[in-house]
């Protein structure tokens, strides 16, 4: 497997699996011995730093309890968890289309780990969306029918075997993780963007308000705690989110994270550039690879271990 294959778990909207690299290259590993990350998502750089196997323990948070219980299941579960999505993708064959609502009713009245990862395995552009009362009720891609037990065992063997004896959990807000922090800890955070979060965010269960995160960022700094965060960025000439202060002391690069799959679909040849915020705190390396995947389309999934719907 070449590194920049670090499998994916599941397709999750703003996964960072082709900058992971760009990413943890800015990090002297071998100064921590524990990677925390509050915002986790589908872990993308807790799975690469895993894969690289240069740092020893992982710590996957994210305010989303089902999606923090399908990790608990992908870590401690493997097995059960493969063999139960063999049996529902099989058996949404005769009418996908019907069987996918029928798997997101059965979630939204009581969450199941592999009903989750059917239906992100399924979902449109793999996005969540919720509704008002939180409710899961992204539409699904119907001219696929999601990725293939076969490919996906192969995904979920290889991430459990290097990070299921190493990674804690937990589902609670950001704000709380500052407690738990212990020397040894660098956190990598990848909040919702702020461009697009307000209130109520229906991408995501719960979103973070600008104000409240500067503050919490501040926290970090006068307790010491080395982070990265990934927050702004740019596609063609349109940004996404307003710049950190200054007053931060954080150092801001860009990361190229490849052409737009999206500009491209509208005939547009567009670069996204990621900024990364790195604290003060932080031991840098000497050496980074920001620019290494430039040249790669930011899709956030392997598109050949998706079925198409006939
Ligand atoms: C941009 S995604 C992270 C993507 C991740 N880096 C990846 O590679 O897949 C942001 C995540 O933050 C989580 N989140 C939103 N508000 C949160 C909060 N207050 N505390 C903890 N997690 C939160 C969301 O559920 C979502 O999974």
């Amino acid at each position: 497997m070449r590194l920049r294959d670090a499998p994916q778990p599941f397709q999750y909207q703003g996964s960072k699996r082709i900058i992971a690299s760009a990413i943890l290259s800015r990090l002297d590993v071998q100064s921590y011995s524990s990677l925390v990350e509050p915002f986790a998502g589908s872990a993308a750089v807790s799975i690469r730093a895993a894969m690289e196997g240069r740092i020893k323990s992982f710590w996957l948070n994210d305010v989303n309890t089902p999606l923090i219980d399908l990790w608990n299941a992908i870590l401690s579960d493997t097995d059960n968890l493969i063999n139960e999505y063999a049996v529902i993708w099989e058996s949404q064959k005769y009418n996908p289309r019907e069987f996918y609502s029928i798997v997101r009713k059965r979630f939204n009245s009581s969450p199941e780990p592999v009903d989750l990862l059917y239906l992100l395995s399924r979902a449109v552009k793999g996005a969540i969306r919720y509704n008002s009362t939180g409710e899961f009720n992204q539409s699904p891609d119907n001219r696929r029918l999601g990725v293939r037990p076969d490919a996906l065992a192969k995904r979920l063997r290889a991430i459990s075997a290097v990070m299921s004896e190493c990674t804690q959990t937990s589902s609670i807000d950001y704000r709380d993780l500052v407690y738990k922090y212990e020397p040894g800890q660098v956190w990598y955070m990848d909040p919702p963007y702020e461009g697009v979060s307000k209130q109520r965010d229906s991408r995501y269960a719960t979103t973070v308000c600008r104000k409240e995160f500067e503050d919490f960022l501040h926290d970090l700094n006068n307790r010491e705690i080395p982070f990265l965060l990934s927050y702004d960025g740019q596609t063609g000439d349109k940004i996404y989110g307003t710049p950190l202060p200054s007053v931060l002391n954080l150092e801001r690069v860009n990361i190229a994270a490849g052409r737009s799959a999206t500009s491209t679909l509208q005939g547009k040849d567009e670069r996204t550039l990621e900024a990364l915020y790195i604290s003060q705190h932080l031991q840098t390396s000497k050496s980074c690879i920001e620019d290494r995947d430039a040249n790669q389309m930011t899709i956030d999934f392997a598109s050949e271990d998706y079925v198409r719907a006939s």
